[in-house]
């Protein structure tokens, strides 16, 4: 979908930014410069009001990354349940390979740790299991 078929998706909704920002992210892997510029353009917004909010939410990248990404449940529940004592194992597994991105969490917090690759959740996870987890990533 490209990024005028994505904008008009959304244009008539109230509160159109997000929705649109999330759906370039998903579908370019990325929200540049030029996409900033078009989407303030069609919302009749400033270049600076798109980019901070561009640049204040973790989900959004001004470059794409096409490595894997493992969303790591960093919040308190899961800290609770010993997420801390695995991350020196999952930034040894992940290496420059698989991207390893914080998250705080998943709404799973009654069975973390938790972590989630695309649209899949996984939960109860040990060391070994995370570990694993990266290397089918
Ligand atoms: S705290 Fe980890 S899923 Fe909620």
């Amino acid at each position: 979908m490209s990024l005028d078929a994505i904008i008009e998706r959304h244009r008539g909704r109230e509160g159109p930014l997000l929705p649109i920002l999330h759906d370039v992210q998903a579908t370019v892997g990325c929200i540049d410069t030029a996409a900033e510029a078009a989407i303030a353009a069609a919302l009749n917004l400033s270049r600076a009001e798109v980019h901070g909010v561009v640049s204040f939410y973790h989900d959004f990248t001004a470059t794409a990354d096409p490595r894997p990404c493992l969303e790591l449940c960093r919040a308190e529940a899961c800290q609770a349940r010993g997420v801390e004592a695995m991350v020196a194992a999952a930034e040894a597994a992940a290496g420059d390979r698989v991207r390893l991105k914080p998250v705080y969490c998943l709404g799973l917090c009654s069975v973390g740790p938790n972590a989630r690759i695309g649209d899949t959740l996984h939960a109860r996870l040990d060391e070994a299991s995370l570990v694993a987890l990266i290397g089918q990533a």
